[in-house]
């Protein structure tokens, strides 16, 4: 996207909630952080992508680690409020343990993609990049 078609969508909603009235114009520029992003119950990644990191933690992450590791109330309590991207972030940049960032980017979104269906989150059309970025888009809530 251009810079110019950027700023005109950004000043654009603040000039109309200019004229509206000054209350609406705050709300505007200051939209919720929620807002901006999905949370992991909005099907965030495919089926297959869970499927194919499972078989990515299975190469390598089981060596080191039982999957009841990253399930249920332990997985809430640690990540419950935070990102995708701050978990793809620890896994990609630390794990496995001796050569952190040894597999690809998809792979590593393929693992988060494994352990969020691990723990009850719905697989839908999407799938989540290998890109932190993006993924700092998505909050982790608690399961339903
Ligand atoms: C060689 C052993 C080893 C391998 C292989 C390994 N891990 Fe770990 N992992 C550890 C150890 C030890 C810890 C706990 C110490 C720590 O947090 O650094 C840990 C911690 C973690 C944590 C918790 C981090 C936190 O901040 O809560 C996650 C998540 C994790 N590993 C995921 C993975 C994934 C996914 C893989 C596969 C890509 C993997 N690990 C492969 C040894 C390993």
């Amino acid at each position: 996207m251009s810079r110019l078609v950027r700023m005109v969508m950004v000043a654009l909603p603040m000039l109309v909630g200019c004229a509206i009235s000054p209350q609406r114009a705050v709300n505007a520029a200051v939209p919720p952080a929620h807002a901006l992003g999905l949370t992991t119950l909005e099907g965030v990644f495919s089926s297959a992508q869970a499927g194919e990191g499972e078989r990515f933690f299975r190469g390598s992450c089981q060596g080191c680690h039982e999957i009841r590791e990253f399930s249920g109330i332990r997985f809430t309590i640690r990540w419950s409020g935070q990102t995708v991207g701050e978990l793809f972030e620890v896994i990609s940049t630390t794990m496995p343990q001796g050569s952190p960032g040894s597999l690809a980017p998809d792979a590593y979104a393929a693992v988060v993609a494994f352990l969020l269906r691990l723990n009850g989150y719905p697989a839908g059309e999407s799938t989540l990049r290998g890109d932190v970025g993006s993924l700092k888009t998505i909050t982790i809530v608690d399961p339903e």
